[in-house]
C-alpha cells in the first residue's frame, strides 16, 4: 500500500524544508524495560504548509509534537526548525525558542487554572513583550475570532472542555507564532464548533504563509490538508487522497 516513492518523496522535500526531522529516535524507559515509539522517523515540512499527522492512539503523535516543539528532547537525530537544531539546545534556550516561534495547542489544554480566559491568551503576548494597550486588545480579538469574547473573565473551571480548548486555541494563535503545532485540537468539540476552529487554523495558514501540524485521530480533517502523513511502527509514511477515507 505504501510504495518505496511515497518515503522518497518525504525525503525529497529536504532542500528548501522550514522543518526538518532527521533520524528521530524516542523510546520511553518502563522498570527495566524500553519501549520504541519513534524509530528513525524523517520528515521534511515546506514553510506554509498544513500537515495532517495521522496515527493511532499510542502510536506516538503528542510524543512526536513534543519532540518538534522542543518540549521534550529526542534520544538521538535532529530537529532543525527555520535552521535551529532545537535537539542541540538545553533546555532553557529550546523554551525561549518556544515561547517566540511556537504556538502549541496541547491535547489537554494546559490552560493555567488562576488566571481568566483572557489572561491565558494575554500571557504568551506579555512575554513576548507586547505593551499591556496592544496585548490586551489583541487577546479580545483572538477570543472573539473563536467565539468566546464575551467569556474574557472566566476561569478555565468555569469553561466547558470545547470552551476551554477554544481559549487554548486563542492563546497559541494571539501570539503569531510562525509555527502552530496542535494536537487533536477537534478531539472535544462537537462537529459545528470544530469545524469552525479547523477554519480558523487554515485560514491562519493561508493567509499568514504559517506552518501547521495538526495531529489527529479525524480521517474528515484531512481534507483540508496539504500533505498526510500516518505514524505506524515508529516510522511516518505518506496517505495518498485516495486513501483518506480508509
Ligand atoms: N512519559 C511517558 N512515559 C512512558 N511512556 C510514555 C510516556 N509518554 C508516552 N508514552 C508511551 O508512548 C506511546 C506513545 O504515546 P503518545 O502519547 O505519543 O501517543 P498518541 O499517538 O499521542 O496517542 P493518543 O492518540 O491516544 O493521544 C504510548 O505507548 C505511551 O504509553
Ligand atoms: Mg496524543
Amino acid at each position: 500500500m505504501f510504495g518505496r516513492s511515497n518515503n522518497d518523496q518525504i525525503i525529497r522535500m529536504k532542500e528548501n524544508a522550514h522543518i526538518q526531522l532527521n533520524k528521530l529516535t524516542k523510546s520511553y524507559q518502563e522498570g527495566t524495560k524500553s519501549r520504541s515509539v519513534l524509530d528513525d522517523l524523517e520528515l521534511s515540512v515546506k514553510e506554509g504548509e498544513m500537515i495532517v499527522l495521522l496515527g493511532r492512539s499510542g502510536s506516538g503523535k503528542s510524543t512526536l509534537l513534543n519532540l518538534v516543539s522542543g518540549i521534550d528532547k529526542p534520544d538521538s537525530g535532529q530537529v532543525v526548525i527555520g535552521g535551529t537544531n532545537l535537539a542541540g539546545m538545553d533546555e532553557n534556550s529550546r523554551t525561549l525558542f518556544r515561547r517566540k516561534n511556537i504556538g502549541f495547542i496541547f491535547q489537554s489544554f494546559n490552560l493555567i487554572s488562576t488566571l481568566t480566559a483572557l489572561e491565558n491568551v494575554l500571557l504568551p503576548l506579555k512575554l513576548k513583550g507586547d505593551s499591556d494597550a496592544s496585548a490586551e486588545k489583541k487577546a479580545q480579538q483572538f477570543l472573539d475570532e473563536v467565539g468566546l469574547g464575551d467569556r474574557g473573565d472566566s476561569y478555565p473551571d468555569r469553561l466547558s472542555g470545547g470552551e476551554q480548548q477554544r481559549v487554548a486555541i486563542a492563546r497559541a494563535l494571539a501570539h503569531e507564532p510562525m509555527l502552530i503545532l496542535a494536537d487533536e485540537p477537534t478531539g472535544n468539540l462537537d462537529y459545528e464548533t470544530g469545524k469552525t476552529i479547523l477554519d480558523i487554523l487554515n485560514k491562519s495558514v493561508r493567509e499568514n504563509g504559517r506552518t501547521i501540524i495538526l495531529a489527529t485521530h479525524d480521517r474528515d480533517i484531512c481534507e483540508i490538508a496539504d500533505r498526510v502523513v500516518e505514524l505506524r511502527g515508529g516510522k511516518l509514511e505518506q496517505v495518498e487522497p485516495a486513501e483518506f477515507a480508509k
